[in-house]
């Protein structure tokens, strides 16, 4: 294990040499807090996901929600969404790829601020719902806390943080997609780009042709 990336009020994240496949890489580790996670605001993003919808214990809950954001994160991999690659997990422990160069992470859309508008700002715009709609389309899932803090920036925008995602027949699924959408349509008018959350929200549910 290396250094500390970042102490969440969930979740504490660290950097460690990793070996997958016989092979050295990079991992985050996100270790989720067993005293002080906020047990109940998990319950709308359990319960009505049919994989997980089963009563448990405060502390059984962290672990479900570790194995909740393996899954997320490898279902959303295997769909060619850009997210960090999950090696493992286990407990409250998971382990994916490390979003970064030389042990330090990259930064996310927040850390970035206002020298966003010095890059390609439409081109990260639109990489980051074209991610969006495979997520939804291929991967059935939507984030659910996507915003300019669960996002990062290594050449390609990477979507990070999924533990509250949820397949896209949860009953509050649409609620979710929508809130995700107008997070980004605000953060990104502020950089000047104009956007219609109706539209784009029917991009990503449309009968479209492009799946
Ligand atoms: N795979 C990763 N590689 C590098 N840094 C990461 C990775 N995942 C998370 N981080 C860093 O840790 C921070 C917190 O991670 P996140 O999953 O958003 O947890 P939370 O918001 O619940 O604390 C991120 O903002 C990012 O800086
Ligand atoms: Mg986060």
């Amino acid at each position: 294990m290396g250094g500390v990336i970042s102490t969440g009020k969930e979740a504490n994240v660290f950097y460690a040499d990793g070996i997958y496949d016989g092979k050295a890489v990079p991992m985050a580790v996100k270790i989720y807090r067993t005293e002080t996670s906020s047990f109940d605001k998990m319950d709308e993003y359990i319960f009505g996901d049919r994989r997980f919808d089963y009563r448990v214990s405060p502390r059984d809950k962290i672990y479900l929600w570790t194995e909740k954001e393996f899954r997320n994160l490898e279902r959303a991999y295997e769909a060619g969404v850009r997210v960090p690659r999950p090696y493992a997990y286990m407990k409250n422990v998971l382990l994916m790829e490390f979003i970064g160069e030389n042990e330090i992470p990259a930064p996310t859309l927040v850390e970035i601020g206002k020298e966003l508008a010095e890059l390609d700002v439409e081109g990260i715009f639109s990489e980051i719902l074209e991610n969006v709609k495979k997520l939804y389309r291929r991967a059935k899932l939507v984030h659910a806390d996507l915003s300019e803090y669960n996002i990062m920036l290594l050449e390609k925008p990477v979507i990070i943080d999924m533990g509250q995602a949820v397949l896209i027949d949860h009953p509050k699924a649409m609620e979710f997609l929508k809130r995700d959408i107008r997070n980004l349509v605000r953060f990104f008018r502020k950089l000047g780009i104009k956007s219609d959350e109706e539209q784009i929200y029917e991009e990503v549910v449309g009968e479209g042709d492009e799946a």
